[in-house]
């Protein structure tokens, strides 16, 4: 089925899972699974570009990763390292803007300074937003939220009776990007795993049983589609 140019999701959240099944399944290191993951995230913001997806929210690590082995840090920190370095030439070719949710402070400094050095040099560019979760809880964020109002508050700058919904979106991360209108999740897993909580309430859900790493265009088109065919009521009977 082909895609309808006029209902393409403006913005795409990915849930990447199943890179360490992918590898198990070939008797090959759970790493050697992130690395053949990374060239899925190439593929994807690809194809965001070609059919038209203005932003792309990728889970690239948890505030809960943090307990998995300390090997496997190391590796999924070097890769997201080098993807920085090689993917930066064509966020600057196709004005693809970088971004970071979550605590950005808890990465090791050398990876910092790679996402710092890019976030600055394409912060300008207009034409898509690649927007990665890094040590990003949705808990977390809207704790980190609730806090900065009750902050306000303290202050006498914010009437509690005056909090409203978009005060609370406000303070969320990244509060000028629209909720996705699509969450995919591969690997088969039916789950949210503290991922957007309050900015995927309306969104569409897409359960894939690819696991990550198998997840290119092809799969990724077959997710619009499906998108496509929903009938997004927003709580209303239309
Ligand atoms: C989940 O698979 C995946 C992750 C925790 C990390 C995702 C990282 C990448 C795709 C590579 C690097 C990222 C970028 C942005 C270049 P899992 O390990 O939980 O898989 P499993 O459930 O099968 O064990």
């Amino acid at each position: 089925m082909a895609l309808d140019p006029e209902k393409i999701p403006r913005h795409v959240a990915i849930i990447m899972d199943g890179n360490g099944r992918w590898a198990k399944q070939r008797g090959m290191p759970r790493i050697r699974g992130h690395q053949v993951g990374a060239d899925s995230v190439r593929a994807v913001l690809k194809a965001c570009r070609k059919f038209g997806v203005d932003y792309l929210t990728l889970y690239a690590f948890s505030s809960e990763n943090w307990v998995r082995p300390k090997a496997e840090i190391r590796g999924l920190m070097t890769l997201l390292r080098k993807f920085l370095r090689e993917q930066a030439f064509e966020l600057h070719d196709n004005e693809v803007r970088l971004r970071v949710i979550g605590h950005k402070e808890d990465l090791p400094d050398a990876v910092r300074a790679e996402l710092d050095r890019v976030i600055e040099e394409t912060a300008h560019y207009q034409k898509g937003t690649l927007l990665l979760a890094l040590s990003y809880g949705s808990r977390v964020e809207i704790t980190d939220a609730v806090r900065a109002i009750a902050e306000k508050v303290r202050c006498g700058e914010l009437a509690p009776d005056t909090i409203t919904e978009q005060t609370v979106a406000g303070h969320l991360y990244a509060p000028d990007v629209p909720d996705p209108d699509l969450l995919i999740r591969t690997s088969g897993e039916y789950r949210i795993s503290n991922f957007l909580l309050w900015q995927c309430s309306y969104s569409e859900l897409y359960v894939t049983p690819v696991l990550w790493p198998d997840f290119r265009e092809a799969e990724f088109e077959a997710a619009l589609v499906n998108y496509q065919g929903r009938h997004r009521r927003f709580g209303g009977i239309q």
